[in-house]
């Protein structure tokens, strides 16, 4: 593999692989084990234009475990501030010795065009409202940890999907996988098409009953998006909606979460929520990312 960008196009075989190496490792991991130190010697380097705390800290921790040094760019005390571009800086973070960029960007195609600049493997941690893949990919490590087998799972996709680069990363692993999508939202917030082919519905309660996963997804409002007035009351997960849902369903949340508005304490904090278990898997599933790339550099 000589970047990571998108799940487009990744056989079921290539994400098994990926899925089950996260899951050694996590494992391993979870009895204190010393891991091989597969990165010893390369240097990772974060380079995050937007704000971040899951995905940046477990590539850092990711990075660490594997034995590479981490190069952390911050751009408000970067030389951003004095102008220098995206492209400058990728270039420089090459000149320094990176050996793997993680490149976070408000404009989609940065990740790609970052590999084109620099020629070194990079991996796409979201870019615009188009993919976070390695997201994607730990969220499928955290249903295949949970349920064991996910062909066959229903999984609907609550909220703010239009601007969701989560949600696109989802629509390609998912149904490789086996897993079923419904995009539940109102209607201002569902894609305009549906180059996906999936079903759709503005009603949750409607579809509630039907799903073995929900996954709430936050209204991106740094991007303009604004949340419609009656969207706590129509897609809100309260409790009284939990209670509603079969009962071994799950609840999912890329994070951040806005408590209150997308899904109530109750239900972030109660037995059906794999928001932490999500969050947990990053860091074994990134850790498997970074050494499929590792293999496929020259
Ligand atoms: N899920 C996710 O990307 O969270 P962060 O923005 O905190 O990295």
């Amino acid at each position: 593999m000589k970047s990571f960008t998108s799940l487009r196009g990744l056989t079921r075989s290539t994400l098994m692989d990926l899925i089950e190496s996260s899951i050694r490792f996590s494992e391993r991991l979870g009895r204190h084990e010393q891991v091989e130190q597969e990165l010893s010697g390369r240097a990772v380097a974060n380079l995050f234009f937007e704000p971040s705390t899951r995905t940046r800290l477990s590539f850092e921790l990711a990075a660490r475990r594997l034995g590479a040094e981490v190069l952390t760019f911050d751009p408000p005390t970067s030389s951003v501030v004095k102008g220098e571009s995206v492209r400058d800086t990728a270039q420089t973070m090459a000149a320094i010795g990176a050996d793997i960029l993680v490149v976070r960007h408000s404009m989609e195609g940065t990740p790609e065009r970052v590999h084109e600049w620099t020629g070194l493997p990079v991996i796409n941690g979201g870019d615009g409202c188009h993919e976070h893949p390695t997201q994607g990919l730990l969220d499928a490590v955290t249903l295949v940890r949970h349920f064991g087998d996910v062909e066959g799972l229903r999984m609907g996709i609550v909220g703010d999907i239009r601007h969701s680069r989560v949600a696109g990363s989802l629509a390609h692993i998912m149904p490789t996988l086996g897993v079923s999508l419904t995009l539940v939202g109102p209607g201002s917030l569902l894609p305009e098409e549906d180059p996906l082919g999936v079903g759709r519905s503005e009603s949750l309660d409607a579809v509630l009953g039907d799903l073995d996963v929900v996954y709430l997804l936050r209204v991106q409002q740094e991007r303009g998006v604004e949340v419609p007035h009656d969207y706590v009351s129509q897609f809100g997960m309260s409790g009284e909606r939990a209670a509603a849902m079969d009962p071994g369903a799950v609840i999912m949340h890329p994070g951040p979460i806005n408590r209150g508005v997308e899904v109530s304490d109750e239900v972030a904090d109660g037995p059906r929520s794999l928001i932490l278990a999500q969050v947990a898997n990053g860091v074994s599933t990134r850790m498997a990312v970074l050494v499929a790339l590792r293999d496929g550099m020259a």
